[in-house]
């Protein structure tokens, strides 16, 4: 098979490691692709917005099978685009991919077939919108509808950061249209979880457990980020939990969306908070978590395309997925000033010497070449992530290969993976 995977992060670096292992693929192409995915697969450098050359390549070069790695290329269509040109791609349509997409239709959606969420309600209209903070007690959450790169979520302390944050998502539109609406909703207290599954739009073949760690800071503090590291399995989720959320979250879920005439096929991923056994969903992705695929599909034992041929050939997902009975930890080493402003172009070094430690990857998500060196050139800049027997032993692993990599300007937390040693 000749393969396309779209994207060019962290996540689309493991997901090529993967897919170039497939007895089944004999090409294997990545738009654009990054210098790390440049050793798995040929980059071809297409933006991911840039639907209608994606198509013009896939033809071109007759693929058998585009996997879309982000939410923006889904979000615009690109499943439904290649489709219409008869060309085989995983991942939701644009409707089913509106669980992402729109907050206020995935929330509306959790209401209606009684899927666990925080109590909520959504406007369209400022005023309104300040009349209703003014009627609940902070804290509370505030969420611009549409896509905002991951910062679209605003927690509130008291009733006036909530008015100036409507203010500046609805009035000043600092996330454009994507805050012509909004969902506000109570504050829930627990410990997140990322539950990832394939489905074909009526079976659900859930992945291993995994927790990404969104806060910049160690302890959870400071800005939330795009992710700055996970781990798999997460142990707080038990046997007992992992059957509440399959019957509770994500077979519900999948049945609403088809009920719904909106058929998900692809990678559904809850973003769960979890409390004791109280489980709510925060909120669905349409594809696999950034960082939390590096960890996992480090530890997938199967072969990851036919059961992804299979979904976007309309056939019937079945049997489980196969894993190594390991632990796996991802540290993201970021540009220092991320989320904010950083600078680019500091050389990073010695990333062939941690790639040669047993049991250990680095993922590329925002580096680029200058003559021959490898420089830092984005927020995210790698992840890196190890094996490991137990947790335990998997931090330490990781740590000690973060701790090789030589670049003055990049910064990771101390504490990726602790949160789980309180349940083992
Ligand atoms: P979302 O994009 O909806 O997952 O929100 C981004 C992040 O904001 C989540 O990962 C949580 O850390 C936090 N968050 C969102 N909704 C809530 C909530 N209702 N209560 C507490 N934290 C929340
Ligand atoms: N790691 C969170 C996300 O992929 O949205």
């Amino acid at each position: 098979m000749k393969v396309l995977v779209v994207g060019g992060g962290g996540r689309e670096h493991a997901l090529c490691w993967k897919i170039s292992q497939s007895p089944n693929v004999k090409a294997l192409f990545c738009a654009p692709g990054n210098i790390g995915i440049s050793k798995h697969a040929t980059c071809v450098d297409i933006k991911v917005t840039d639907i209608d050359s994606m198509v013009r390549f896939a033809k071109a070069e007759e693929i058998d099978l585009t996997i879309v790695g982000p939410e923006i290329p889904l979000s615009l269509g690109i499943v439904d685009r290649f489709q219409e040109e008869n060309l085989n791609i995983f991942g939701p349509n644009k409707a089913a991919a509106e669980i992402e997409s729109s907050k206020v239709y995935s929330k509306n959606l959790m209401k209606k077939y009684d899927i666990p969420t925080a109590f909520f309600s959504t406007f369209y209209d400022y005023e309104e919108a300040v009349n209703w903070v003014k009627e609940v007690k902070p804290p509370l959450v505030i969420k611009a509808d549409g896509l905002a790169a991951g910062k679209g979520v605003i927690i509130c302390h008291t009733e006036d950061e909530a008015v100036d944050v409507l203010d500046d998502i609805m009035r000043s539109k600092i996330f454009g249209d994507s805050g012509n609406q909004v969902v506000i909703e109570e504050f829930l207290q627990g410990e997140e979880v990322s539950f990832i599954a394939f489905t074909d739009g009526e079976n659900v073949i859930p992945l291993e457990s995994s927790q990404d760690h969104k806060a910049l800071l160690d302890g959870d503090k400071g800005p939330n980020t795009g992710g700055m590291g996970a781990y798999s399995p997460a142990p707080i989720i038990t046997p007992e939990l992992h059957e509440t959320i399959m019957n509770q979250v994500m077979i519900p879920t999948v049945r609403a969306l088809k009920q719904e005439g909106r058929e998900y096929k692809g990678i559904l991923y809850a973003g769960l908070m979890i409390d004791g056994t109280d489980i709510k969903v925060l909120e669905y992705n349409c594809r696999f978590g950034d960082p939390e695929a590096q960890p996992l599909l480090m530890r997938m034992r199967s072969d990851i395309v036919p059961l992804m041929n299979t979904i976007s050939k309309g056939g019937v997902a079945q049997g489980d997925i196969q894993w190594y009975d390991r632990a796996s930890v991802c540290v993201v080493l970021a540009s220092k000033g991320y989320p904010g402003d950083y600078k680019k172009g500091f050389q990073i070094d010695r990333i062939d010497d941690v790639n040669n430690m047993d049991g250990v990857l680095v993922f590329h998500s925002g580096t680029s070449k200058d003559d021959s060196n490898i420089v830092a050139n984005g927020g995210r800049v790698l992840g890196v992530t190890a094996l490991g027997d137990s947790i335990p032993d998997a931090i330490s692993a990781v740590y000690k290969a973060v701790n090789h990599i030589d670049c003055e300007s990049l910064y990771f937390r101390t504490d990726i993976g602790k949160k789980a040693l309180k349940y083992i």
